[in-house]
């Protein structure tokens, strides 16, 4: 069995004795780039000396580098896919190119000195051309001259050979990748490395950026010709070891832990066994983002919401694994154990890491609680099934997964419309495609606490402004997303900063009142009468709900909200702008 540290070696000793530097892996947060959230290849921390600046450490560098990809969520569970994984990588800044970069591929893969791969075994892609730059004939000659058979190299488009930035501009160029045949049944006669069915595995990848994307979309030569490679370290056991990447030395201990933690059978049981990798890839990827040099805390932005939405997704899949709580915790310590030799950081912030679990375990385990009253409620009703609504909101306001109120039902003879469910989830995805959410893929669609928390603070912020402004202040529109809330309202011109500070305080009093929110049914006259406001009233038809917070705040209103305006926490003002004429704009945020 190869071990990561063999690997680590082999690949770093190869490449050092072809008079590349080896260089420390950069942090898995990127200092200076805004358009990836996260490190997601080598070549990330590398881009000014691709586009031409000099590297301190020379013009051939080799490295492992900390990776995190949240694409391919949906695939964790299978035997290859991680969120975090660690790229062995070698380039050429301005240095040697497609030559020495396929045959040092093929002499290290191939040579018994080192992985010793059967030739018969692995399979190429070379890019076929396209208007942007012409078929890769150079990089097919070079396979076959190193000894690879015509029928084992594929030319194949841009969507599969061709490697570029994660964001819309940079260094790019067509690459080569190296697949190794896992032997399993063909998928269809055409089968060949670009399928998905499983059988070939991709291990290596040789980028040619010969290339800069601009932002025209036009792709200009670089001023030198740079050689980017990748390969996975975890995949790369795979294709010597077989089995899947969770039998790797790295999560062997992950896994025996879980295993432990649960007492279920995760080894046989389809369910379980896929629940189990869930866990143990998340908490690994977790660990290393709040463990990173450069590592953040959960919260409702960027790396922290990805870190939140992955932390609450392991803890789900612990539950249905029985793992007691603290078990998250407890991986994570098998974690920092288990890489403390190679990613030092990870220990220098070993309570950092458990700290922060252990608290957004507590975080997530109180809103699921509260999910738990509102399912009592429920079920004091006397119904004998949960519509899809009904579950949606367990789920979209409390985090509550569908399969735990199908079982939570279950005990109490209740059934649940889990195809009504998904309708309502389908439709919260589409609308949900903003922000945050782009850039996590999923379909997690648990930081509706968060929204529901905004929108209790529209609420409020529409009250205060009528109180400040006057009355003559009307809703005209309301956007949030995971991370801030922007509210439109009639009014003729600019706040001075002291209304907007007064704005300000009178969110945060209401906040501070902890006023219990309160929905009530009625129709739309009782309503009014009331004293509610809302403005799309006709909307709503007969009966309508009214959300009221204390004294401050009574709006009809589809809901959801927070239990609490003391859950709010913090409200800020971050910008007060003109929308159109007569309407102003403002984005707040609020804290927790
Ligand atoms: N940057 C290339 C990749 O990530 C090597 O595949």
């Amino acid at each position: 069995m190869y071990t990561a540290k063999e690997i680590r070696s082999k690949f770093l000793t190869f490449f050092n004795q072809k008079g590349h530097a080896i260089i420390e892996s950069a942090s898995v947060i990127p200092e200076n780039d805004p358009t990836v959230l996260f490190t997601t290849a080598g070549m990330h921390p590398l881009v000014p000396y691709l586009l031409g600046e000099p590297h301190p450490a020379g013009k051939r560098l080799t490295d492992v580098q900390k990776c995190i990809r949240t694409g391919d969520i949906d695939e964790v569970g299978d035997d290859t896919h991680c969120t975090f994984f660690e790229m062995l990588g070698n380039w050429s800044l301005g240095d040697f190119f497609k030559k020495e970069a396929i045959s040092w591929s093929f002499e290290f893969l191939t040579s018994k000195e080192w992985l010793g791969l059967p030739k018969d075994k692995l399979y190429f892609t070379v890019f076929a051309g396209d208007e942007d730059a012409p078929r890769d004939e150079e990089a097919y000659n070079y396979w076959r001259e190193a000894g690879v058979a015509e029928d084992h190299i594929f030319f194949l488009p841009k969507e599969h050979n061709w490697w570029g930035p994660a964001g819309m501009t940079g260094p790019c160029g067509p690459d080569t990748e190296m697949f190794i045949d896992t032997g399993k049944e063909k998928c269809c006669p055409e089968c060949n490395p670009s399928c998905s069915c499983g059988k070939y595995v991709e291990i290596w990848n040789d980028v040619f950026m010969q290339y800069n994307k601009t932002a025209d979309g036009t792709f200009e030569p670089l001023k030198q010709k740079n050689v980017d490679t990748g390969m996975g370290v975890e995949r790369t056991l795979v294709a010597l070891n077989g089995g899947s990447v969770f039998d790797t030395d790295v999560y062997a201990p992950i896994m025996a832990k879980i295993k432990e933690l649960s007492g279920m059978d995760i080894l046989n049981d389809k369910e379980n066994k896929k629940a189990s990798r869930i866990v143990a890839d998340h908490i690994r990827t977790a660990t290393f983002i709040i463990g990173d040099r450069r590592g953040v805390t959960s919260s409702n932005v960027d790396q922290g919401y990805v870190l939140r939405r992955l932390i609450r997704r392991a803890i789900r899949y612990a539950m249905k694994l029985s793992m007691p709580e603290s078990s998250i915790v407890k991986i994570a310590e098998t974690v920092i154990d288990e890489y403390a030799e190679v990613y030092k950081e990870l220990v220098e912030n070993r309570e950092k890491i458990l700290n922060e679990l252990a608290l957004e375990e507590k975080r997530f385990t109180r809103t699921l609680a509260q999910g738990e009253k509102e399912f009592e409620k429920l079920i004091a009703k006397g119904i004998t099934n949960i519509d899809g609504e009904s579950a949606f909101h367990l789920y979209d306001t409390y985090g509550f997964p569908l399969e735990l109120t199908v079982e939570m039902a279950k005990e109490k003879n209740v059934t649940v419309d889990t195809e009504g469910f998904k309708t309502f989830f389908e439709k919260h995805q589409a609308l949900s495609k903003a922000g945050s959410e782009q850039r996590f893929k999923g379909g997690l669609a648990d930081h509706s606490e968060e929204t529901a928390r905004l929108h209790t603070a529209t609420h409020l912020l529409h009250a205060a402004l009528r109180k400040v402004l006057g009355p003559q202040v009307a809703q005209k529109g309301s956007n949030i997303t995971a991370e801030r809330l922007r509210f439109d309202f009639s009014f003729e011109r600019k706040m001075t900063p002291e209304e907007i500070a007064e704005v300000e305080k009178l969110v945060n009093e209401a906040i501070q009142g902890h006023y219990e929110v309160v929905c009530e049914e009625m129709t739309v006259d009782e309503a009014k009468a009331a004293g509610a406001i809302g403005l799309f009233e006709s909307k709503y038809g007969e009966r309508v709900k009214v959300y009221t917070m204390g004294p401050v705040s009574k709006e009809i209103c589809g809901g959801p909200h927070a239990k609490n305006t003391g859950d709010l926490v913090n409200f800020k003002i971050k910008k007060e702008e003109s929308s159109s004429a007569g309407v102003r704009r403002i984005k707040a945020t609020i804290n927790n």
